[in-house]
């Protein structure tokens, strides 16, 4: 690994809407870490090797923040039901299959290569609430190269017994014998992920605060995704206020916390992300399939959140991100609309922001291409697109964000390594 020079046009969001670009550029990396971004290559690195991508784009690798691994085999399918009733007749049959291990190592195999392939290289990933399927997702990501967090899945309650629900006791005892078998993946570690307060026994929720307290875990569920959740959410805990309220009881809210969706989160919920430093993850392409509604994304960032992008998929139907990014500026100016043109829409630097190094935060990593953070990018040749003018390189990004060439990623690192290689 011991030293990484990549030379192309080098692009990075250093910061929301601020893109930083060097043409002809050196992405210098040791043991796996960046260095710098040099316009010419400093004199300590001279004669060592240079992979040399001509005029292709290096840019950040992505991160997914949300997606349900055990939905793979169901992408582009059921999108005709809401969230609640979507879960009994789509998303928990396909869940339930994960009982079968062999189905497990073939699907998962496939995702982690489909995701690496696609210049994801980090993720916080659910997985179904089977314990050896969920080591058999973390073996697969890891030896694919993605890097992150993956959950087995808590829920004891409101799902559909016999096909897929576990009880208290298994719960708890599963999970704590996943977490025991999983130490050994370097780069893929555990996350607590109880699905959502409606899954979840007040008993298990305490179960799961606890310990992300003693071991020091990091959580990931879903908030405020659709109304009739809400609703469901306020009558199964009456002492709550608001749905984040029956996380925050149990121990399950701080900055090490993930909520995916959050697009009924009024005012009073967003301060309560912002002070917990709750991460927020935008699934847009979720949020249209399944009639959830539009995220206030722009007035989230106005407030000081923190929010990221995901896939969600199946809800989503989109694993790769330069989709989901895409799907978030479209889902930006559906907000605008029904805003009454007061909220600004996202840009494309801003979109490509959230899709990079928003994500990247929540694993410690400073903004773009900064030192010090551990090297993950693509280089993205953009040639077979047509170019009868010259383009500057933000113009070429987002072409490539809207119209994604099957094949133009060339090469990928995760966490130093090159962990794809192109045509
Ligand atoms: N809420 C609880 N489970 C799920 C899920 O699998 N997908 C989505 N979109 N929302 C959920
Ligand atoms: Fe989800």
């Amino acid at each position: 690994m011991a030293l990484t020079i990549i030379k192309g046009t080098i692009l990075s969001a250093s910061a929301l809407g601020k893109l930083d670009v060097t043409p002809g550029g050196y992405l210098v990396a040791e043991e796996g870490i960046i260095t710098g971004v040099y316009p010419v290559l400093p004199e300590q690195f001279s004669g060592a090797p240079v992979e040399d991508f001509g005029d292709a784009l290096i840019l950040q690798s992505f991160a997914d923040l949300h997606l349900h691994a055990p939905q793979y085999p169901m992408l582009g399918m059921g999108m005709d039901l809401p969230l609640l009733d979507w879960l009994n007749a789509y998303a928990f049959p396909t869940e339930a299959r994960f009982a079968d291990t062999d189905y497990a190592r073939d699907v998962y195999r496939r995702l982690a290569r489909e995701l690496v392939e696609n210049g994801t290289t980090r993720v916080c990933m659910f997985s179904s609430l089977h314990r050896p399927a969920t080591l058999i997702l973390m073996e697969k990501l890891e030896k694919a190269g993605v890097t992150g967090y993956v959950g087995k899945v808590n829920m004891d309650r409101n799902n559909v017994p016999g096909l897929l629900e576990e009880t208290t006791e298994e719960s708890r005892r599963e999970t704590l014998q996943w977490l025991e078998a999983c130490t050994s993946f370097p780069h893929i570690k555990p996350m607590l992920t109880p699905r959502f307060i409606p899954s979840c026994s007040e008993e298990l929720l305490a179960f799961l605060g606890r310990l992300a307290a003693e071991r020091n875990l990091p959580i990931q569920s879903h908030l405020s995704e659709n109304q009739a959740e809400v609703e469901l959410v306020s009558s199964l805990h009456p002492d709550c206020a608001q749905y984040w309220e029956a996380y925050a009881k149990y121990g399950l809210w701080n900055e090490r916390t993930v909520m995916a969706h959050c697009v009924w989160s009024d005012e009073r919920e967003r301060q309560a992300m912002k002070e917990a430093g709750v991460t927020v993850v935008h699934c847009a392409d979720s949020n249209q399939n399944i009639c959830s509604g539009v995220a206030p994304v722009r007035t989230m960032l106005q407030e000081g959140l923190r929010v990221a992008l995901g896939s969600d998929i199946a809800g989503g139907d989109h694993l790769h991100m330069f989709d989901v990014v895409a799907a978030s500026i479209r889902a930006s100016k559906a907000r605008r609309i029904l805003d009454g043109w007061e909220t600004d829409f996202l840009t494309v630097p801003e979109g490509w922001y959230l899709g990079t190094s928003a994500g990247a935060a929540f694993f410690g990593d400073a903004p773009g291409f900064a030192p010090g953070n551990p090297l993950h990018a693509i280089a993205l040749a953009d040639d077979s697109l047509p170019c009868p003018h010259p383009l500057t390189a933000a113009e070429r990004l987002e072409r490539c964000v809207y119209t994604r060439q099957q094949g133009a990623i060339r090469a990928v690192w995760s966490a130093g390594r090159k962990v794809y290689s192109g045509t």
